[in-house]
């Protein structure tokens, strides 16, 4: 969009220190409030949560648990209304039932509402007194409001893999429709304004991978399913309340998940649709830029350790404008295109000796090849036809020697330059035994604080097939000689462990979230310059209670807040809801939040 620019601007607020409080923090000169928690009303008429009376049929129209990615979408033209659409990535059980002793001892009703409290939630919201505090509505009737969950919501396939025999189920023996989304991790707002949900850690629902077909066996293993146990460890027994999550019953149930989910919010009636031609594997998110030529772009990452950056190009262009006949186009447009996979290249591979030590040339910096798997009907892989490369993205790109990278999730284009942001969380065992070494992208052994990664595409075009890449951040502690932070002085940046997510505000600013410091401290959400003299200089923004980990986050497109998910607060080993880790947010057990900061005398947040 044309709000966004380069990414020069200087950050004026005050870092906010590391710190281990049950609260939530933002910078001085600005206050921030809860939106929506876990159990408020989404569809009118819900309940209020009693955590000793969950039923499917209440939490399919409350707020789902571990809120993840945000998107807010302006609903009018004079900044008054909005529609929150968030997902609800996983649950924890021994957190949500009072008196939980295992998965075995819920009851099917319970297994039932916490199916129902994954998925995704569209909320109104409307803005409070002219700030940049947002609410949501709280009577009439409310049209866009909206739960989808992972019990009852029916999915339509599209793309080439949709039908094919990989798909077809008892249940639905034409591959064309699936019951629910699972694990919706990060996302996206698209230019024609859906937002689209990554399907991440599927593998963890299903049972009785020992029973499946021998042939089925070594796929289901390359998703991380286990083929030896019936029950692999943690398993929630989902099978109790539907057999379909019983791979011994239903081995084919599995590749229904893992796609891209593409849902429009301002269509509550739609159907929405799992996009086969965005490939399958852990999706943690997708995020889509125009092209300079006309052409669509989906920047993703299979957040797996040793796995893959992907993109996808659309066949067709995007159509501008807000008209019936360009959105209608617009919302094909990821049905059908070039699935891609990195390789990158190294300037100095044979310097990295996995300490973090910068090579000789100064920079951990190379160039890179985006390999083609499927365009359209037609697989580039060879021995895989295009519905197995599509649904079992993981083994074609084995095949292609991609670049096994250190965790990669939240991948986002800057709107502005085009330039494209990698979040690589950590890598524990980067190095380590047999494993790969440490190479030029992913530059530390045994990684625990995790890079950033920036990928600038030939030409400035986003659909071209090579780039160059840099690592701008290498995370952890500025006084840890392995962290680089665009040469900026170290001194001045705040500490930084396991990015995860990345945003970007109108100034081009890049927003980090973090996911599991291991510094010590809470997790938190930071920003930095990304061009100019204040590149590298990174400040923390905001911190969240205890044992939570950032999700989102997302900047409004009037620069006025700053939403985030809380998602798993007082998530600490031993903690449960009845002997709670955390308070936040309202003094009773913990309860994932979406939370809204702004500027108290209404500037643009973060400058
Ligand atoms: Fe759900 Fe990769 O974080
Ligand atoms: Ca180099
Ligand atoms: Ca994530
Ligand atoms: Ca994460």
């Amino acid at each position: 969009s044309a709000r966004q620019r380069a990414g020069s601007g200087a950050l004026s607020f005050k870092p906010i220190p590391p710190n281990q409080l049950d609260n939530l923090v933002v910078p001085n000169g600005y206050d921030h409030s809860v939106v929506i928690r876990w159990g408020d009303e989404v569809v009118p008429g819900a309940p209020d949560l009693d955590v000793h009376q969950q039923t499917a049929a209440s939490q399919s129209k409350q707020f789902g648990y571990n809120n993840d990615f945000v998107g807010v979408l302006p609903l009018d033209r004079k900044g008054r209304r909005a529609l929150l659409v968030v997902n609800h990535e996983y649950t924890n059980e021994e957190l949500m039932f009072p008196g939980f002793t295992g998965h075995d001892a819920l009851s099917v009703e319970q297994v039932k509402a916490a199916m129902a409290a994954h998925g995704l939630s569209v909320v109104e919201l409307e803005r409070v007194d002219g700030t940049g505090q947002w609410r949501p509505v709280r009577n009439g009737r409310r049209p866009y409001n909206r739960r989808i969950t992972a019990l009852a919501t029916k999915f339509e396939f599209t793309g080439p893999a949709a039908g094919s025999v990989w798909l077809r189920t008892a249940a639905d023996p034409a591959g064309r429709t699936a019951i629910g989304t699972l694990n919706n991790c990060a996302g996206g707002v698209t230019p024609w304004g859906t937002v689209l949900s990554g399907e991440e850690n599927f593998n963890q629902y299903f049972v009785g991978g020992d029973g499946a077909p021998a042939e089925a066996k070594p796929k289901l293993a390359r998703y991380g399913i286990s083929t030896s146990a019936r029950y692999p460890s943690g398993s929630r027994k989902w099978e109790r309340a539907d057999e379909r999550f019983d791979l011994a019953k239903h081995p084919n149930e599995a590749n229904r998940h893992g796609w891209i989910v593409e849902v429009d919010p301002f269509d509550p009636d739609s159907r929405p649709r799992k996009h086969t031609a965005l490939g399958r594997f852990k999706h943690e998110g997708a995020n889509v830029i125009v092209a300079s030529d006309g052409h669509v772009v989906a920047y993703m990452g299979d957040d797996e350790r040793f796995d893959y950056l992907y993109k996808f190009v659309s066949d067709k262009k995007y159509l501008k404008g807000n008209s019936w006949v360009a959105r209608r186009h617009n919302l094909t447009l990821l049905e059908s295109g070039t699935l891609y996979v990195a390789k990158l290249d190294y300037t100095s591979a044979d310097e990295i000796d996995g300490s973090g030590r910068l090579p000789t040339d100064g920079a951990f910096n190379g160039r890179g090849q985006w390999i083609k798997l499927a365009r359209g009907n037609r697989s580039y892989v060879e021995g895989m036809t295009v519905e197995e490369v599509l649904t079992f993205t993981r083994l074609a790109a084995d095949k292609v020697g991609a670049t096994k990278m250190d965790r990669p999730e939240d991948v986002e284009p800057s709107l502005a330059t085009g330039k494209v942001y990698v979040a690589l969380t950590n890598n524990s065992n980067r190095g380590v035994g047999a494993n790969p070494k440490a190479d030029e992208a992913n530059p530390r052994t045994a990684n625990k604080h995790g890079q950033v990664l920036e990928l600038v595409e030939d030409r400035g075009n986003n659909s071209a097939e090579s780039f160059a890449w840099s690592l701008p951040i290498v995370c952890g502690d500025p006084t840890d000689p392995s962290t680089y932070f665009a040469g900026y002085d170290k001194t001045k940046v705040s500490p930084i462990s396991c990015p995860d997510n990345v945003a970007f505000d109108g100034a081009g600013n890049l927003w980090i979230s973090t996911d599991g410091n291991a510094l010590g401290s809470n997790d938190g959400l930071f920003a930095t310059a990304v061009e100019g003299p204040e590149r590298g200089h990174l400040k923390q923004f905001l911190t969240v209670p205890i044992g939570a980990e950032v999700c989102g986050p997302f900047i409004t497109t009037d620069d006025r807040s700053v939403f985030v998910a809380v998602q798993h607060p007082g998530e600490i080993n031993g903690a449960t809801i009845d002997k709670p880790a955390s308070n936040w947010p309202d003094g009773d057990f913990a309860k994932p939040a979406v939370v809204v900061a702004w500027r108290l005398d209404g500037g643009p947040v973060g400058s």
